[in-house]
């Protein structure tokens, strides 16, 4: 992705949510939890998404980089795909791990609430297992923003974790779930708004997924 289509990154300050320390066990806590299935869920993830050849993609709280890999595979060399993190320890990781692969991805340094793009730059912005990793001002910003980067017609995807029955009698103000986000999104602009549950889970978590579209004009 060529540099001058790209703002430059405002200073990032550290808040909550950002998980620089888990940066160098990231990938083997994936691996545990998943059991050793963490490519399958990451294909999956990209089906569900709908990224297709040739589309521009950005993966907000990218952290170590492996769904924006499997996002670039699908992309294919005519898609231009990115990821951020507010984190720059998993930016670095993301970085060594794009090079590995010899993937054309840029990954930068960069929060949800001043995503460093222009004005109506993807098709597809994807926000997976960090939505809920911020303080509440920070999301509702970030959904501006999300919607400013989205090229009309293209669309928003989050998938995270929904609360079982158990977890919602014993519910504290801390836990979210996912499926309370599509009111908000709709407060936000987005049109089309799809919701279902994944075929995955882990740890006994059922996750879902919402997709959101920046109607076109
Ligand atoms: C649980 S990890 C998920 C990483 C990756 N998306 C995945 O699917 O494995 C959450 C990531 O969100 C990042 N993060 C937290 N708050 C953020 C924010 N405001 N803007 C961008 N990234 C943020 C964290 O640093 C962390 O790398």
């Amino acid at each position: 992705m060529s540099e001058n289509t790209t703002r430059p990154a405002a200073p990032v300050k550290k808040q909550d949510g950002q998980m620089g320390s888990w940066a160098p066990l990231y990938d083997l806590l994936m691996f545990l939890m998943t059991f050793g299935k963490e490519k399958k869920l990451r294909q999956e993830t990209i089906q569900l998404a709908r990224i297709k050849p040739g589309d521009n993609v950005l993966e907000i709280g990218c952290g170590t980089g492996s769904l924006t890999l499997a996002a670039k595979e699908q992309a294919g060399p005519s898609g231009e795909v990115a990821g951020i993190d507010i984190a720059p320890e998993m930016v670095a990781k993301a970085r060594q791990k794009a090079a590995r692969y010899s993937a054309d991805i840029s990954f930068q340094e960069g929060g949800i609430a001043g995503i460093p793009f222009p004005d109506n730059r993807f098709d597809i912005v994807m926000c997976s297992f960090m939505i809920y990793h911020m303080p509440d001002e920070i999301r509702m910003k970030g959904f501006w923003e999300i919607f400013r980067v989205l090229k009309p017609g293209g669309h928003l995807f989050i998938l995270d974790a929904a609360l079982s029955e158990k977890q919602q009698q014993h519910r504290t103000g801390q836990i979210h779930d996912i499926r309370e986000l599509p009111p908000v999104l709709k407060e936000n602009h987005f049109t089309r708004i799809e919701m279902e549950k994944t075929g995955f889970g882990f740890l006994g978590t059922e996750f879902w997924f919402i997709r959101g579209k920046k109607a076109a004009v």
